[in-house]
């Protein structure tokens, strides 16, 4: 199967089963904004909720945040992102569609010659100019320069900001960390490749505060820690490497960054920086704000500005890779027996938006009733679902392509022996358990994955 093929079908199946739909659908869609439909919402809470736990929930050194989206001017002039963030932009002279300089192989318009009757190679781009990513808007009703401000292109000024706030209200010493989960915004010249790089996403970061001459150990240790991290939620060794930045590629601030990088159907993507940017943040803020931003150890009695190692994920991102990953077709028997092909989203049970499926196999006697009441119980636990419509074999078929780690099946045996049948998603092999052991049976099989 080609891979243009496979981001094809993802693609469709994204929208036919309801987990990601073009922003502004209906009004022909908005470039670079997506809508998270019913299955997608819960796929990318689980993302969230699976790092908040592994990073700040079962960690003593990590806390939590949530800021404003919309941040005083000067942060962004302080943080460098006024005057440095921005991507080289061309235009083509003949079809006038934008590009990013630095991503042509060559100097060329690169539409196809479809698009351009003449001769597209001799079309002729525009000198690149410098344009800076940030969304503008304006606070209040009056639009001029004293009132502009920019929605936020990264949530780790938000923490550099509130450092000192966290510092004063909670008994954090340093190293410790502070998390935030969040939507950032960026005009990308391209956005492109689905959700991969879009107008509007969402960040998990983490701004990790430790003492200068530790940061190089904490900066390895967060780099191991978070390659694992995507290992330890189903990513295969094979489609995720590390790679170091070199000199040339750092950003403005950096003294060290290492990508986690996915094997994507287009070839390898970034989901992760993990950045080592010394203090050059919490320094910038104290010249522009004026405050004091140093930190003080009560125990050694020494001051100074701390150092700070940044993992930076993408949440919208890292569930495209976890879409790609989990995505596979393979063989399975139809209702006459006969083997054909099944599309299955083999997520991690951690990721899976439902975990489990009750099924009554006929809409008959006592069936619906019997499932009703297990899918009540379940429902307490997790997200599960519950549907009678159909040929069990295409319920099944349903659920594999949602990524449903378990179909539970009540039949004519359930009256006489009180038992269903569980089906595995991956396996599709079946087991009977006892309706009253459904729950435990279910809490033992997903905890074996919760990591
Ligand atoms: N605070 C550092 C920072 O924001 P970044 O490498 O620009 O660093 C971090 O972004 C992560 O955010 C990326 O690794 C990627 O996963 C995600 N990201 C960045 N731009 C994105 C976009 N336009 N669409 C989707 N995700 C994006």
């Amino acid at each position: 199967m080609a891979d243009t093929t496979v981001m094809e079908k993802i693609v469709s199946l994204c929208k036919r089963r309801g987990f990601i739909f073009r922003g502004s659908d209906i009004y022909g869609g908005l470039n670079g904004t997506w809508d998270y439909g019913p299955l997608g919402t819960e796929l990318l809470r689980n993302i969230k909720n699976a790092w908040w736990h592994d990073n700040v929930t079962t960690r003593q050194d990590i806390v939590g945040l949530d800021c404003a989206i919309l941040m005083h001017r000067t942060v962004w002039q302080a943080s460098g992102h006024e005057q440095n963030f921005t991507d080289p932009l061309v235009d083509c002279k003949t079809c006038k569609e934008r590009f990013r300089a630095d991503q042509l192989s060559e100097s060329q318009c690169p539409r196809k010659p479809s698009k351009h009757p003449g001769e597209h190679h001799e079309c002729a781009l525009t000198e690149a100019r410098r344009f800076n990513l940030m969304f503008k808007t304006f606070v209040g009703p009056v639009e001029d320069n004293a009132t502009m401000v920019y929605l936020r292109p990264e949530t780790a000024q938000g923490i550099f900001v509130n450092f000192r706030n966290v510092v004063d209200s909670s008994r954090v010493k340093i190293p410790f960390g502070i998390a935030q989960v969040g939507k950032s915004f960026r005009n990308e010249i391209t956005p492109k490749q689905f959700i991969f790089r879009s107008r509007e996403f969402e960040q998990m970061e983490i701004e990790f505060f430790c003492h200068p001459s530790t940061s190089q150990e904490w900066y390895a240790r967060w780099r191991d820690a978070r390659f694992q991290w995507y290992r330890d939620l189903g990513i295969r060794s094979e489609r995720l490497r590390l790679r170091e930045h070199t000199k040339e590629e750092l950003s403005h601030y950096s003294c060290g960054t290492s990508d986690v990088e996915y094997l994507f159907p287009w070839g390898w993507g970034e989901l992760e920086g993990i950045a080592h940017r010394g203090d050059f943040d919490l320094t910038q803020h104290q010249k522009f704000s004026g405050k004091d931003l140093s930190y003080f150890d009560e125990e050694t009695r020494e001051r100074y500005i701390p150092h700070v190692i940044e993992p930076s994920a993408g949440a919208t991102r890292s569930l495209l890779a976890f879409l790609c990953e989990a995505y596979a077709e393979d063989q399975a028997p139809n209702e006459q027996g006969q083997m054909e092909m099944r599309t299955v989203l083999r997520f991690h049970p951690r990721l899976a938006p439902i975990k489990a499926a009750v099924l009554p196999l006929v809409k008959k006697d006592g069936m619906p009733e019997r499932a009703m009441a297990i899918y009540k119980d379940l429902q307490k636990h997790w997200n599960v679902f519950y549907d009678e419509k159909g040929a069990v074999g295409r319920r099944y078929r349903r659920q594999d392509e949602a990524g449903t780690p378990f179909c539970i099946t009540v039949d004519g045996q359930t009256a006489q022996d009180q038992t269903v049948t569980i089906r595995e998603r991956d396996s599709m092999r079946q087991v009977r358990v006892s309706t009253d052991k459904v729950l435990s049976y279910l809490m033992e099989r997903l905890a074996q994955h919760a990591g």
